[in-house]
């Protein structure tokens, strides 16, 4: 799309006007999981850069952790919930398959305007769900959109299975999206799909195609199913290829990007987008050290953290970089406005 019909459609300018996150307490380091399965500190640290996860409490499930990190997101930005008007969470994994974890959280916050819905996008669905969230304000339709990204991915994993048991953990974290003055706000969005890879990351049952039966259970067909060279192949092409497409349609260079807050999955992927962007490491937040990847939640986590850190400035450009099951990519740039 040329940038002139891209403007066309953006007719206001829509921003981040709060953030806010949850982290679990309990945590899980390497070390504990070399209790469980045949693996060790050093390979894990290597070859992903994961030190520790948290995993949610047993009586939590997806829509707590959101409701923790949408609380603060809607204080955060000098608001309350009844001035919400839509709700989306991104998940894969949501508390039941229906009603929508968006409706669950929806009702436990007290956003009583708000229409929810649940996104699925993989880890790429922050970032979807910021992306939506922008047209539906920019057309005048809502004025604040809540977009939540929230996992509880220690419930879908096989912690028998050393290839991913390893790899993830849960959080949530949340942001309000609503207009910011001209000029700021999200300048370009690139999101896309390459379903021919869905196969690489799924989980094969409990849907129409496999519904829950004693074989799939005894399959462990309801756990997070990954090729991870498959899935690291595409993450390497595809985060410098999306970061670049959606530089181009602002109208931006490599050079003009202050911060990239990529999906957190493993040091490798970022450091090779970050080595084919040619940004230096004080240019990039990592945080995936310390949780893991917790799929959708990892973006809004790593960019609350960034702002902690003090990292996040007025008339910054940020670049949100994802990829994720389905297979899909998602980035959004942003000139921060605060
Ligand atoms: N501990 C020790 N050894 C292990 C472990 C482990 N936890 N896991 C695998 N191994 C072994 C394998 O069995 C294999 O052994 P073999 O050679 O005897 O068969 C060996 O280590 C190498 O395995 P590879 O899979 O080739 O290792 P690789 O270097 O590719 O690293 C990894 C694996 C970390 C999973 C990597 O492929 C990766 O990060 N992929 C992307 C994963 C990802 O990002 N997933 C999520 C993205 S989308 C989303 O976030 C939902």
């Amino acid at each position: 799309m040329r940038m002139e019909e891209y403007n066309y459609m953006i007719k206001q300018s829509v921003g981040f006007l709060g953030m806010g996150c949850y982290i679990p307490e309990k945590v899980v380091t390497n070390y504990d999981l070399e209790k469980l399965v045949d693996t060790n500190n050093d390979w894990i640290v290597e070859r992903t850069g994961i030190k520790e996860r948290h995993i949610a409490a047993p009586e939590d499930a997806t829509s707590d952790l959101a409701v923790r990190a949408a609380n603060l997101a809607i204080a955060d930005a000098g608001l309350t919930p009844e001035d919400i008007d839509l709700v989306i969470v991104a998940t894969e994994t949501p508390d039941t398959k229906f009603p929508s974890t968006a409706c669950l959280v929806q009702d436990k916050i007290g956003a009583k305007h708000a229409a929810a819905f649940d996104l699925s996008a993989g880890c790429s669905g922050f970032v979807y769900g910021a992306a939506v969230a922008s047209q539906l304000i920019a057309s005048g339709l809502y004025k604040h959109v809540l977009v939540v990204g929230a996992e509880t991915l220690s419930r879908i994993m096989n912690w028998k299975d050393r290839n991913t048991c390893v790899l993830f953990g849960d959080g949530a974290g949340a942001a309000v999206l609503g207009n910011v003055d001209e000029g700021y706000g999200i300048l370009a969005i690139d999101l896309g799909a390459d379903g021919s890879g869905g196969p690489h990351l799924s989980m094969p049952a409990g849907g129409s195609r496999k519904p829950a039966s004693h074989e799939t259970v005894d399959a462990c067909e309801h756990f997070i199913h990954m090729s991870g060279n498959d899935v690291f192949k595409f993450a390497i092409k595809i985060m410098a290829r999306t970061a670049l497409h959606v530089l181009e349609k602002a109208g931006l260079k490599k050079d003009d990007i202050d911060l990239l807050v990529p999906h957190q999955a493993n040091i490798r992927i970022i450091d090779s987008a970050a080595k084919r962007l040619k940004l230096s490491t004080d240019k990039i937040m990592v945080n995936v050290e310390k949780y893991g990847n917790t799929s959708a939640a990892s973006i809004p986590i790593a960019l609350c953290e960034a702002r902690e850190e003090g990292r996040l400035k007025k008339d910054q450009n940020v670049l949100l970089v994802g990829f994720g099951a389905g297979l899909t990519w998602a980035s959004v740039l942003v000139k921060w406005h605060k």
